[in-house]
């Protein structure tokens, strides 16, 4: 199991446990976690699953790939540089990971 923790942009907590290896946008959907979407379901291309990884503990995430760099529009906005997808980032077991969820204007979401 990996536990995640996800900081809502009210600053709310919510901390769920989900099967290793699933992705973060999977295992947030899969417990109704609020506030996080994926307009391209998982396809790493449409950037609305954004997080900021504010610890990891059991796990290094990997570098981004420039595919998920481009999905962040991290070259117009270097200022995104602890961002993730949240489809692209999947935890082994024992790993914990703590994240913060943008406001949806700050993520560039549509809904
Ligand atoms: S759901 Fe579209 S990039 Fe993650």
């Amino acid at each position: 199991m990996q536990m995640l923790t996800f900081v809502m942009p009210d600053g709310t907590q919510r901390t769920i446990r989900a099967a290793a290896g699933l992705n973060v946008l999977y295992a947030a959907a899969l417990h109704d976690v609020p506030h996080l979407c994926g307009e391209c379901a998982g396809e790493g291309v449409c950037g609305s699953c954004q997080v900021l990884v504010e610890a990891a503990t059991g796990w290094t995430p990997p570098e981004r790939s420039p595919e998920e760099e481009l999905a962040l529009g991290i070259g117009r906005n270097p200022d995104r540089g602890e961002r993730r997808l949240a489809c692209m980032l999947a935890a082994p077991s024992g790993a914990a990971l703590r994240m913060r969820i943008p406001p949806l204007d700050e993520a560039g979401r549509t809904r």
